[in-house]
């Protein structure tokens, strides 16, 4: 089949609308445009009916016991501002310490870094070169101030999965409540609230094939019922955690996009595993010095994120950015020029921090595509590297950190 271009192969930043999503969407922007909490007429009731599926489809995903625990926010970023800050301002008596890691996403590090500045002290546990935490810091960051454990499920940098039931189970055992900020890995790896000891979670559509600008918080009803303080205030929808006008539409395909997901993902991980595979392959067997971040194996199945030395992933991206979308860094970032600070916390250079690139694969990817981004992708590092005087020295065998610069 022909190649399309560009071809996207960003899916860490979000995803398109699967077409069956889609379908189901339509009709609730037209002839079922009722309000789910009109209590007195069909419309309402219809309205009410497709969101309280929506709620089953997202919890059956995530294994929450009652869709009643799913609250609807307007994506992940919402989902993490109201666990952190309910979680903060309902506890405050019991104490004011929160446990996280440093390569939380940034919606994460800036609710903490606000509640620092409101007299929270917020513990940021590093991870080791492979990106994984080690549960024994979480344990010793701990004190008997400590209201919240928060430790994203999967980076979106660099596609690390972390032991979330070694972290709930480390909560249960200090009667700590635990959020997950799992927003890239639902819908892609099994998620089990239960199971894995979660009491808060939060999630989006958007990476799942639905639409953006809606998201769900997971939020335990039982051992413990947790309690959040609302971030916005109003007609105490959502159990009164969040009110506001429930965007049906969109409601309606995040619960189908779930259901999808929950069919297909044991051979969508497995097919879109594959072709990461080889484009991984292809990449690290042609190029030199190209190192490959985060976990080799506990890692998201379509997630690849390469640092390839000498060269700059923003020119990386440059050369290629006619055919492909790819992301250096996260694009949830790269509205600025730093290096990636999730690299840079595995231990690498800033150098090798700035030169990353991450592909991510999604449910469309094609072969075709991934063999055509492997082969330009090699090519334009490979020009690059021939116009880096840095690149020609170090094969001259130059130790490129003892040259002194001179400014003049
Ligand atoms: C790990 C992670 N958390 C939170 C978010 C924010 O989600 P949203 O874009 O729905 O606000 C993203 C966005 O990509 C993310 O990757």
């Amino acid at each position: 089949m022909a190649l399309k271009f560009p071809i996207f192969m960003d899916a860490q930043s979000t995803t398109p609308v699967d077409p069956r999503v889609l379908d189901v969407m339509l009709p609730y922007f037209t002839e079922r445009f009722g309000h789910p909490a009109s209590r007195n007429h069909s419309f309402g009731w219809e309205a009410e009916n497709a969101v309280d599926r929506a709620r089953e489809q997202i919890a059956s995903l995530i294994g929450a016991r009652d869709p009643k625990e799913i609250i609807f926010t307007s994506g992940g970023t919402e989902s993490i501002n109201l666990a952190l800050k309910g979680v903060a301002e309902m506890y405050r008596e019991k104490g004011n310490h929160i446990v996280t890691t440093a390569i939380e996403q940034r919606a994460g590090l800036d609710v903490c870094k606000r509640l620092e500045r409101q007299g929270f002290e917020v513990a940021y546990v590093p991870v080791g070169a492979d990106g994984l935490i080690d549960v024994d810091l979480i344990r010793r960051a701990i004190t008997d101030k400590t209201i919240l454990i928060s430790v994203m499920f999967a980076n979106n940098e660099i596609g690390t999965i972390q032991d979330i039931s070694s972290v709930g189970k480390l909560a249960k055992e200090k009667g700590i409540l635990f959020h997950t900020d799992a927003t890239q890995a639902v819908g892609k790896v099994p998620v089990n609230v239960e199971a894995m000891g979660v009491d808060l979670l939060s999630c989006t559509a958007h990476l799942i094939y639905g639409s953006k600008g809606v998201g769900a918080l997971y939020v335990r009803r039982k051992g413990p019922r947790v309690r959040l303080a609302p971030m916005i205030d109003g007609g105490g929808h959502e159990r009164g955690m969040r009110s506001g006008t429930l965007p049906v539409p969109l409601i309606v395909g995040f619960g189908r996009a779930s259901e999808i997901c929950r069919e297909v993902m044991p051979e969508e991980s497995a097919r879109l595993a594959k072709m990461r595979d080889r484009l991984q392959d292809a990449i690290l067997s042609s190029v030199d010095e190209a190192y490959l971040n985060g976990h080799p194996e506990r890692r998201l199945p379509h997630n690849l994120n390469i640092s390839f030395a000498y060269v700059e992933g923003e020119s990386v991206l440059m050369g290629l950015n006619k055919e492909s979308a790819l992301a250096s860094g996260s694009a949830c970032t790269s509205a600025t020029l730093e290096p990636s600070y999730v690299i840079a916390a595995l231990g690498a250079s800033t150098e090798l921090a700035h030169s990353s690139i991450r592909f991510s694969l999604h449910r469309f990817t094609t072969g075709e595509e991934v063999e055509y981004v492997g082969r330009r992708t090699i090519e334009v590092v490979q020009r690059l590297r021939e116009m880096s005087p840095l690149y020609e020295l170090a094969k001259e065998g130059v130790d490129i950190k003892s040259i002194h610069w001179k400014a003049e």
